[in-house]
């Protein structure tokens, strides 16, 4: 099944250079980049993205850190893409990632993690709009 999920590179990777390794690990992975732009997120922004979370004990944290620089954010298309990319990044805690992820390469700890991906179709279908137009995504 062709699915879209949607990706951040985090500030802490931008900030030291690493988006494009990340990019190839996503790309060498078969996943295609369908839309790309950097941003530097507003505070409004972050909290809006991050709502779901708002009530767990490191909300403030999170969204003060990936306000922190810019990030880039992507669409990347491929066969079962949600799943494929959760298994590129890595578990959450870079300290629990397996081998050869994005996040035990380049991750600095549980917040500056270096990488986001939807965990759900659905999630995928609220947060690609959330940054992205249609006219904005390719193919
Ligand atoms: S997940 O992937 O949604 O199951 O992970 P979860 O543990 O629910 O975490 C959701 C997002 O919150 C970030 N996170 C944290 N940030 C700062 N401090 C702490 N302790 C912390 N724990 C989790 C985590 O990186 C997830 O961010 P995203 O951008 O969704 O990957």
């Amino acid at each position: 099944m062709i699915e879209r999920t949607f990706s951040i590179v985090k500030p802490d990777a931008v900030q030291r250079n690493l988006q494009g390794a990340i990019l190839k690990m996503i790309q060498d992975a078969g996943l295609k980049i369908v839309a790309m732009k950097m941003i530097h997120m507003t505070k409004e922004q972050a909290e809006g993205f991050y709502a779901v979370h708002k009530d767990r004990p490191f909300f403030d944290s999170l969204v003060a850190y990936m306000c922190s620089g810019p990030c880039v954010v992507s669409v990347l298309e491929g066969e079962n893409a949600i799943a494929k990319y959760r298994e590129v990044m890595g578990a959450t805690n870079p300290a629990e990632a397996a081998e050869g992820t994005i996040r035990k390469t380049f991750a600095l700890d549980i917040e500056k993690n270096s990488c986001h991906g939807s965990d759900a179709p659905e999630t995928a279908a609220q947060e690609i709009p959330y940054f992205f137009s249609q006219l904005e995504i390719v193919g």
